[in-house]
């Protein structure tokens, strides 16, 4: 039946429904595809993609060969593969398997968890600049966001994010930080987990962690602290397109972000992903290839007298010392595309670190863009143009983030 207060929450849930389809949840991928489309690009077979923190490498060998022996198994759900992987991290880090969930991706877990943590009481903490996806998840429940700038050595100021607002609902903190590649100590971990907002959690997220010497926090997570902690098989393990992510918590914790939905999850992804934790030269190989072609980078930056915040993982931002999003457009006017920009830092640029050979390739247009005039190229890129183009995957707001 009809009554006047049934009618009341069908007009309010109809308001917050049409409001949150405004904002969409962005993550990296949708990012960095937004800020090309507003340049009217798309990739060519030549192109550089140094803009999403993808990994050349793609899946490893083991992973490729796991796959093509399992397409013909692509019509089934299959749920033993997908606890095959749990039980394999869970063994390989001492963790009971109830503290693990699989996802398409640690965005998902990532986005539940401030979904499910924060309200218009409970803000989201985050530290600028940060990764923004748990922002415009933030935009969902309705949660005051905070914003507490990195300290001066690109670290988390957690004694800040701590004190930020007594009604926080969870405290984000990127491990290493995305875009920086900086590391938040273990101790400063330590230091939030005991004296956090009460009913707050942290949510570590370990996106690019073994490409870097932080300490992770699962062990903290198997202590039973309030935390969890975010996974992801798209960076040093190649994944991207194939979709993997694992959320590790308390049990009680998961309760709580599981309730927003689990899914199948791929069986390819999955799969991929056990064969990728069980080679065990993976990590550290691809971590020193990383770290060997960033190291080089570095010298030729410092060389050429560049700025740049020296990054322990797969993508480092440089100060161009003009708007960044000039050197953006000017950039792939030459068929190298870099990342965005941060509001918090406008003349910085955030470059992921490609193959060698895109990386030669970097440093070409970027010596070139930055002994000429940038100004130019941006108004290439016009409002005009822009409408043109339309912008349907493109929510209103984040056009003010982008070029
Ligand atoms: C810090 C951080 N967390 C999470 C993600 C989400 O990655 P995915 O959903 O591919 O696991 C990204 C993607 O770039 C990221 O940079």
């Amino acid at each position: 039946m009809n009554t006047p207060l049934s009618r009341r929450s069908f007009f309010r849930m109809a308001a917050a429904a049409s409001a949150a389809a405004a904002m969409p949840i962005l993550t990296e991928p949708q990012l960095a595809h937004a800020q090309r489309r507003r340049m009217a690009h798309a990739y060519g077979p030549d192109s550089v993609r140094i803009d999403a923190n993808e990994n050349p490498l793609g899946p490893c060998s083991g992973a490729c060969a796991v796959m093509s022996s399992l397409l013909p198994e692509g019509g089934r759900y299959d749920m033993e593969l997908t606890q095959k992987l749990v039980d394999t991290f869970s063994a390989q880090e001492g963790l009971s398997s109830d503290y693990v969930l699989v996802y398409a991706g640690s965005s998902e877990p990532l986005h539940y968890t401030v979904l499910a943590f924060t309200s218009h009481q409970h803000s989201l903490v985050v530290a600028d600049p940060s990764y923004e996806a748990p922002m415009y998840a933030a935009k969902y429940s309705g949660a005051k966001i905070v914003k507490v700038p990195l300290a001066a050595d690109y670290s988390h100021d957690v004694r800040a994010m701590v004190a930020a607002d007594p009604g926080a609902g969870v405290l984000y903190i990127c491990n290493p930080n995305n875009p920086t590649g900086t590391i938040t100590s273990r101790d400063a971990i330590e230091y939030a987990l005991a004296n956090k907002p009460q009913g707050s959690i942290l949510l570590v997220d370990e996106a690019y962690i073994h490409f870097s010497d932080a300490t992770p926090s699962l062990d903290l997570v198997k202590a039973g602290k309030d935390l969890i902690v975010l996974r992801t098989f798209s960076k040093v393990y190649g994944m991207a397109g194939l979709r993997c992510g694992l959320a590790i918590g308390r049990p009680d914790l998961l309760a709580k972000i599981m309730t927003y939905g689990m899914n199948a999850n791929p069986i390819l992804a999955v799969a991929a992903a056990t064969s990728s934790l069980q080679t065990p030269d993976l990590v550290p190989m691809r971590r020193k290839i990383n770290t060997d072609i960033r190291t080089d980078v570095f010298s030729w930056l410092t060389a050429n007298n560049y700025k740049f915040i020296p990054s322990q993982i797969n993508c480092f931002m440089v100060d161009t010392g003009r708007p960044g999003r000039e050197v953006i457009a000017a950039m792939a006017q030459r068929n190298v595309y870099i990342g965005r920009v941060w509001p918090i830092m406008p003349t910085w640029v955030r470059i992921t670190v490609g193959t060698r050979s895109d990386m030669d390739k970097f440093q070409v247009a970027f010596k070139e863009v930055m002994t000429g005039p940038t100004a130019a190229a941006l108004r290439s890129y016009g409002p005009a143009q822009v409408a043109a183009l339309g912008t349907r995957d493109l929510p209103p707001h984040s056009a003010k983030l982008l070029l």
